[in-house]
């Protein structure tokens, strides 16, 4: 068959026709344990009822208008976003990429509004930010780079969990206007930065008058065991961005503010017609409601503690495991060898992970999970993991 799909993507050798909990079946009917939600996106499972019926209900009433007019749902889905969040505005987006350049974009305002004329936005060794021009430059990681030459200036780049680095910035130059990390770098290899990090980064922002803005695209909507990771630390950003699993699959992503930073679009100064749509809304606030009705962010705290002392019992004394680690649903098993092969492995017995950063076995179930289904990946993980690292390297 001729291909007419671009190269963007090296599949896996498998199609997915139906879902059900965390549960996928392929179109020869086999049955797979989903272990990744589609990268941190379908939080709730697949085909949650309460989801499924919103966006049928929504999809035979009205699913586009235009941002030209209002947008109830969309009013409805700032409030509540905001009601948990305790920001004040919010931009809507179709992906994290855009939300991210919503948030770059304020950052700029901000800049200019302080008689910066070149602002820059302060970024981290190691993240991820999306494959727009604007993000991919603000991603640490050169293989995402590489070929998109020239890339757009106004970053600055210092290691993660490096409160020394950016205090360096703060003291050298007087064009930072803004820091943007991830509160857990998820594309980078699950990586947790010290209990202190964030606070100290919100200092700094104070110290140097910057806009504290926060990447919860893979971490946001309870994935960690709060709504938000930064509501662990009380670390209140000025800007933070979610999408994933904002509509738990149908595509939508926000870009949310709190004080100067929520004021500084005016009209006209950014849009995009999808964002924010009925459609999308709808199924975002049925995303919201199950994650409270469900009780599902103290699901995911409770349920990835449990699942990380698991893994720690099986794995933590074993040869060529380098460290288990996990902050809520967000689990992490780095190896000494890179393990890409461990996907396809994990696949041929019916289970979902993913590998990121070349060694590091990366899972983020849907929070739906229950102890059962969470005891089937520990077990098979580890098997796996045992496994791989018994031949030789
Ligand atoms: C932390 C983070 N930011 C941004 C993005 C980009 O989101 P999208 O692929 O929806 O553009 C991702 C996607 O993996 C992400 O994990």
């Amino acid at each position: 068959m001729r291909e007419h799909l671009m190269a963007t993507y090296n599949r896996l050798p498998v199609t997915f026709e139906r879902g059900q909990g965390v549960w996928l079946w392929d179109t020869e009917h086999r049955q797979y344990l989903d272990a990744l939600s589609g990268i941190a996106v379908c939080g709730l499972g697949h085909a949650h009822p309460a989801v499924t019926a919103a966006v049928c209900d929504q999809a035979g009433k009205l699913v586009h208008t235009s941002n030209l007019y209002g947008i109830g749902l969309q009013q409805q889905l700032a409030g509540r976003l905001c009601e948990v969040s305790g920001m004040d505005r919010v931009f809507f987006a179709n992906s994290g990429a855009e939300s991210n350049e919503a948030a770059i974009k304020i950052a700029r305002l901000y800049g200019h509004s302080k008689g910066v004329s070149a602002p820059a936005v302060i970024v981290m060794e190691k993240s991820f930010h999306g494959r727009t021009l604007a993000t991919l430059t603000a991603t640490g990681n050169r293989r995402i780079q590489a070929g998109f030459e020239p890339l757009v200036s106004g970053f600055l780049r210092v290691p993660y969990n490096d409160v020394g680095a950016i205090r360096a910035i703060g003291q050298g130059r007087t064009d930072a206007v803004a820091v943007l990390v991830e509160p857990v770098q998820g594309e980078g290899g699950i990586n947790i930065p010290d209990s202190g990090y964030l606070p100290a980064v919100r200092a700094l922002c104070d110290e140097f008058g910057w806009l504290m803005m926060l990447d919860e695209i893979q971490t946001g909507m309870g994935r960690t065991g709060e709504w938000f990771a930064w509501q662990h630390s009380g670390a209140r950003p000025d800007v933070f961005t979610l999408a994933k699993s904002l509509g738990n699959g149908v595509p939508i992503g926000a870009c949310l503010a709190r004080g100067k930073a929520g004021e500084l679009m005016q009209p006209g100064s950014h849009g995009t017609t999808f964002g924010g749509n009925p459609l999308a809304c709808r199924a975002a606030l049925s995303v919201i409601d199950t994650i409270e009705q469900e009780r599902l962010v103290a699901q995911a705290a409770t349920l990835g503690r449990h699942m990380l002392e698991q893994f720690r019992q099986q794995l933590d004394a074993v040869a060529g495991v380098s460290d288990v680690r996990g902050h809520g649903l967000m689990l992490g098993i780095e190896l000494d060898r890179p393990c890409a092969a461990l996907v396809g492995r994990a696949l041929q017995q019916g289970l979902l992970i993913n590998v990121t950063a070349d060694r590091v076995i990366r899972l983020l179930p849907p929070l739906i999970i229950n102890t059962r289904e969470a005891g089937i990946i520990v077990e098979q993980v580890s098997t796996l993991v045992r496994e791989f690292l018994s031949e030789p390297a």
